[in-house]
């Protein structure tokens, strides 16, 4: 029988839960992934392929997810550890968990290093630097910028330790009164920030862009376009690497599993979408480029709030959340490996998460180095920032979901996942998500791996 608590400490309610891994999943992923990835593809194909990913694929594995984690109560690996045991399946399952550490690891990596780009804009914001802004002197100061490497390591620094320091204290404690006045505040900014882009920007041109999908575009590059819209539904979900599982080991047992996890992707997908759609309409106004890659939202929104009434003021708010919002999501990158280290090496918890964060704050050297000095060292084509985006998203989330969807539905026997889901063995919804854990995630993640290395 697994236990009914958490060493690590319990969430307060069941909206604690929600709020905790909402602000796990919203994060830089919707506000900067997304709009950039959307734009490399072209738009409209892309958001489809990714609205689709995130229903069939995103909510039945983070039900798994979720499911994993409050039956286990451990950090990731051993959580995997236990159930394997329990469900008489071989040891090696951990081995999900080690990989969760390893791309939490890389992702945190970056992910502090364009956190610390957000935090340099506050000031740019606030400053006043963004009045009058035009395309031209929006892109030369995202340029001096990330040219520069010792800026890039003071915000990179600052980041992780705030990040470490909430991961230090205990993540049940900060995170709920952060998050609850955090989403409303993004939610309404973005709504504002789509208000002015209906104004001011090209609206009609922007909405088309992200709603009329136009698969012939792509042409040669459709597998890869499908492989980067279901990393993305991965990524912005904070699914494949433990994160949702170590929030779920924290979750009370009566709580449905299976309303949470819809409520938690469609407040993230909306924060996306409403993202894209204060972006594009600006980025079509001023003859962007939507392809610019990375810097797209760096390049396009000083714009905005440079010619908005009080853009000053609502950039600086602007920037603020973004941040908080990246923080949320850093700290649930931190806390898989922090709660091994308490578990299995006997770390206090502060220990553990300066260990941990000072692991990730090196690697981030190496990521934000790849922007300038070491920008002509290569693997595989890429600077080191975009290759672990790359890996991860691409490759190591969806992997990581494949391996939970096939625990949560070939190994773990169905008393367990029946007891846990508490949806009635017969019923509609508990059928529809054994259907697609056991077949069609893993089916459609093997698929498109198969297409993107041209196998298919
Ligand atoms: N979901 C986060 C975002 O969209 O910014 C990023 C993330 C957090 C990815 C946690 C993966 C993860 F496990």
């Amino acid at each position: 029988m697994s236990s009914t608590t958490s060493v690590h400490g319990m969430w307060s309610s069941r909206l604690a839960f929600i709020l905790a891994a909402t602000g796990s999943a919203v994060g830089l992923g919707n506000i900067w992934r997304f709009p950039y990835t959307a734009g490399e593809y072209g738009g409209g194909a892309f958001v489809l392929v990714y609205l689709i990913c995130v229903a069939g694929i995103g909510i039945p594995i983070m039900m798994a997810e979720i499911m994993l984690g409050r039956r286990g109560r451990q950090s990731p690996i051993n959580t995997m550890k236990s159930l394997a045991r329990e469900e008489g399946s071989s040891p090696f399952w951990q081995l999900l968990g080690w990989m969760g550490i390893v791309s939490g690891f890389l992702i945190l990596s970056f992910y502090s290093v364009i956190a610390g780009w957000t935090l340099a804009y506050v000031f740019r914001a606030a400053g006043g630097l963004f009045t009058g802004a035009e395309a031209q002197m929006a892109r030369a100061m995202f340029e001096a910028l990330v040219s520069d490497p010792e800026r890039l390591l003071a915000w990179h620094t600052i980041f992780m330790i705030m990040t470490g320091l909430v991961v230090a204290r205990g993540v049940a404690s900060g995170l709920e009164r952060a998050v609850r006045w955090l989403m409303p505040a993004l939610f309404l900014l973005l709504v504002v920030m789509v208000f002015y882009a209906a104004q001011a920007g090209d609206f009609t041109g922007g909405f088309s862009y992200m709603f009329s999908p136009d698969f012939a575009r792509l042409g040669s590059r459709f597998g890869e376009a499908v492989l980067s819209a279901m990393g993305q539904a991965f990524f912005s979900l904070s699914l494949g690497m433990g994160a949702i599982m170590i929030y779920g080991s924290y979750l009370n047992s009566r709580a449905s599993i299976g309303q949470n996890a819809i409520i938690i992707a469609s407040m993230d997908t909306l924060v996306a979408l409403l993202a894209g759609l204060a972006i594009f309409p600006i980025v079509l106004a001023n003859g962007l480029e939507a392809g610019a890659g990375p810097g797209l939202i760096f390049q396009t929104l000083p714009i905005a709030f440079g010619q908005m009434p009080f853009g000053g003021l609502f950039g600086t708010v602007f920037f603020v959340l973004l941040v908080f919002a990246a923080w949320t999501s850093a700290i649930s990158l931190l806390e898989p490996m922090t709660a091994w280290l308490v578990e299995n090496r006997g770390f206090s918890r502060p220990r553990a998460a300066a260990l941990g964060a000072i692991a990730v704050w090196l690697l981030g050297i190496a990521c934000l180095l790849s922007l300038n000095l070491w920008s002509n060292v290569t693997v595989l084509g890429k600077g080191f920032l975009d290759l672990f985006d790359y890996v991860t998203a691409n490759i190591l989330l969806p992997l990581g979901g494949v391996c939970i969807a096939i625990f949560a539905g070939w190994i773990m026997r169905r008393v367990s996942s029946v007891d846990e889901l508490a949806l009635g063995e017969r019923s509609f919804g508990y059928r529809t998500w054994l259907a697609l854990v056991r077949f069609v995630a893993p089916a459609c993640v093997i698929l498109v791996f198969l297409n993107a290395i041209g196998l298919i």
